[in-house]
């Protein structure tokens, strides 16, 4: 095996490898494509490709801020994996990290946690992204947490605003109420089958979960299986209790950031 710097020629390559290797969205060319090219442009000594012969069996798609190097994406070829392919990739990356003078490696990864952890990784945070199937669910729509545009933007600060953006997609579907708070949420970007909150505004964890069940109801009108909510940690036991799973799908997942001193 040899490791060397990706080409732009290798584009098909790690399209290739991407499509078999990851749960995710990242197996889909028009994520995985794109993001190699950019990363390419922006710091080619940061891609690097594992070569058995001229085949591509493993690649890393890296980044850099002010003094960490960032893994974007690793993958290796299904049949070549456990064979130490992955943790030769993250130890050419660590190397080429230090020598630019940084000292620390930040990654987020929903499903290979544990071979971080391998690697002197540690977790220092959690982004819990819960799911739950609404078939089956009975909470019926409340006409007092329909709100418009208008109405969100009463209950909302100025800085807030951004967040407002997915309002103007024809799919969006809001819940508020004055006193309890804002959510809105969006058919999931890769399946009709599931609603995502992607912004939530709330005083209290009761009121959280008031706008979920609002948000939930009308997801379920409309047909859709199952939803999905970022929590806080403090959050995560009561939502567990309340029919949310930590479930990682390819469609959603718990990001778990870790991060080693070189
Ligand atoms: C994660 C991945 C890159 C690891 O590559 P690899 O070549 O299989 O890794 P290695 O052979 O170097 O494995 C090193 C150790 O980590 C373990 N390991 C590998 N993948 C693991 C995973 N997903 N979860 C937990 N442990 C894992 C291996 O069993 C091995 O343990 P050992 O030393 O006790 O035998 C590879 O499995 C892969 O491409 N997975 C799919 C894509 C993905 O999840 N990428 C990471 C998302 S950021």
């Amino acid at each position: 095996m040899m490791i060397r710097p990706l080409k732009a020629k290798d584009l098909p390559s790690v399209l290739s490898v991407a499509s078999s290797a990851f749960e995710e969205e990242a197996r889909r060319p028009e994520v995985i494509g794109p993001g190699f090219l950019d990363s390419l442009s922006r710091r080619p000594d940061l891609q690097i490709g594992a070569f058995e012969g001229e085949e591509l069996i493993g690649f890393l798609i890296g980044d850099e801020g002010e003094d960490w190097g960032l893994v974007n994406w690793i993958a290796v070829s299904p049949d070549q994996q456990k064979k130490g392919v992955g943790t030769a990739l993250i130890n050419e990356f660590e190397e080429r990290v230090r020598a630019r003078g940084k000292r620390r490696v930040r990654l987020g990864t929903p499903f290979a946690r544990g071979f971080y952890e391998r690697l002197g990784y540690k977790c220092v945070g959690t982004q819990y992204v819960l799911w739950k199937k609404l078939v089956g669910g009975t909470v019926k729509a409340d006409p007092a947490f329909d709100i418009d545009l208008e109405g969100i933007v009463d209950l909302l600060e100025d800085y807030e605003m951004d967040s407002v953006r997915c309002a103007f997609n024809p799919g969006c579907l809001m819940v508020g109420r004055e006193g309890v708070g804002v959510a809105l949420a969006m058919e999931n970007r890769w399946s009709k089958e599931q609603v995502d909150v992607l912004f939530s505004k709330y005083g209290s964890t009761g009121s959280h979960f008031l706008l979920l069940d609002q948000v939930e109801a009308r997801a379920r009108a409309r047909g859709a299986y199952s939803v999905t909510e970022r929590f806080e940690e403090g959050e995560v036991p009561i939502a567990r209790q309340r029919g949310w799973s930590d479930r990682a799908t390819p469609l959603s997942w718990t990001t778990y950031y870790m991060e080693k001193s070189l």
